[in-house]
């Protein structure tokens, strides 16, 4: 039996209702505003379904601007491109995936860092306020770190960015689905999110959630299955961001995946996913050698864990683990800036993260094999 601890890359163990979706929806529905027959019109019940399932659990007015992505970083072009010009300047946190800064780096920005020790909300915050002056055009913060399941204070960068009038982009790849996020609170320009991680939704899914009156760039023209004699794309929301046939069984499977969320109800995965991550810090901490990157306030920590082992590298370690069946992932995570924040740029980590179907079982079968391998790297 495989022990998957790597749901901070996708999460693996899916709700049933989301395999039975797709197998459904691959044998019963079409393109969605693609004709007026019944497997097309089921398909735009779906993707309706959808988006509204979406603007509810994120607090939107409007399902319209609810569109739907590849992926997280999809996402995230998306919004960098709409809001940010080749050479602009824009600040992001220490903690940032290359999903963020490639594209600024791809547009010759001048990328502002604020950086802050782990889990030090306040420095970071001091950070923010010091770098968005008057020349800043965007403000990008991830939500949570992918490497060390930190939780960044959000609303209070957003609300920094609405009194000084600067867009801000939020990364809720690791958030979403875990932890709050209000659209209306927050009234950012836009948040990007991946449909296959906190969601719980397939692979190939990502959600774009475009706050009011955005003019968003388009990064693939074609059909839209709307206004087909013009061959400008439309200017409304989804449909201008949204060229192409769809990925209705995925589609599909994301709606069963926002449900499974409503269902658990608010704060109920995270409660669980930090109890996993509190109970793994606490006795990987006991192992000799083992240092791990814990919150002090477990609040301020999502399910994502990361460690090292004195005298192992993290690939071996992540080797070993995965030979013993137990998948994690090992290295730099995408995510240079988080590691040269926490001083594990050279090293890189061990990560472990958890999601709604993880059980302790699962931190005690990860903790009696590092124990092993620590006891190996002592001979
Ligand atoms: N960004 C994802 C991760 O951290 C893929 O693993």
């Amino acid at each position: 039996m495989m022990t998957y601890l790597d749901s901070a890359a996708t999460t693996m163990q899916k709700p049933a209702t989301v395999e039975r979706a797709m197998a459904y929806a691959l044998t019963h529905m079409a393109s969605p505003g693609r004709g007026g027959h019944v497997p097309a019109l089921l398909a735009a019940d779906t993707a309706f379904a959808c988006r509204e399932a979406a603007a509810e659990l994120f607090h939107m007015d409007d399902p319209a601007n609810v569109v739907f992505t590849q992926n997280a970083t999809h996402a995230l072009n998306l919004a960098i491109k709409s809001v940010v010009k080749p050479g602009d300047t824009v600040v992001v946190s220490g903690y940032e995936h290359n999903a963020v800064t490639r594209p600024l780096t791809a547009l010759g920005c001048q990328i502002r860092v604020a950086r802050s020790p782990l889990f030090e909300p306040q420095v970071i915050l001091a950070q923010f306020d010091r770098l968005i002056t008057e020349d800043v055009a965007c403000v990008i913060c991830t939500y949570v770190s992918n490497v060390f399941g930190y939780i960044l204070p959000v609303e209070e960068i957003a609300d920094l960015c609405r009194r000084r009038g600067v867009p801000f982009i939020l990364d809720a790849s690791q958030g979403a689905g875990a932890l709050p996020v209000h659209m209306d609170r927050l009234g950012c320009a836009y948040v990007g999110m991946p449909g296959h991680k906190g969601l719980y939704g397939p692979q190939g899914t990502g959600l774009l959630l475009c706050g009011e009156g955005q003019e968003s760039t388009t990064l693939l023209e074609g059909g839209t299955g709307s206004l087909s004699a013009r061959q400008e794309m439309p200017d409304f929301l989804p449909d201008r961001l949204e060229a192409g046939t769809h990925n209705v069984p995925g589609i599909a499977g994301l709606l069963e995946g926002l449900r499974f969320i409503r269902r658990k109800g608010e704060g109920t995965v995270l409660r669980h996913e930090q109890a996993l991550t509190t109970l793994a810090a606490e006795k990987l901490s006991a192992i000799p050698g083992v240092t791990v990157y814990a919150a002090p306030d477990p609040a301020l920590q999502a399910g994502v864990l990361s460690f090292t082992v004195e005298r192992m590298d993290c690939e071996t370690v992540g080797a070993k683990l995965g030979e013993e069946g137990i998948a994690v992932r090992a290295g730099l995570h995408c995510a240079p800036y988080a590691h040269e924040s926490a001083g594990t740029l050279k090293t890189g980590t061990v990560r472990v993260s958890f999601s709604a179907f993880n059980r302790k079982k699962d931190v005690e079968r990860l903790v009696q094999v590092v124990g092993r391998l620590a006891v190996q790297t002592e001979k």
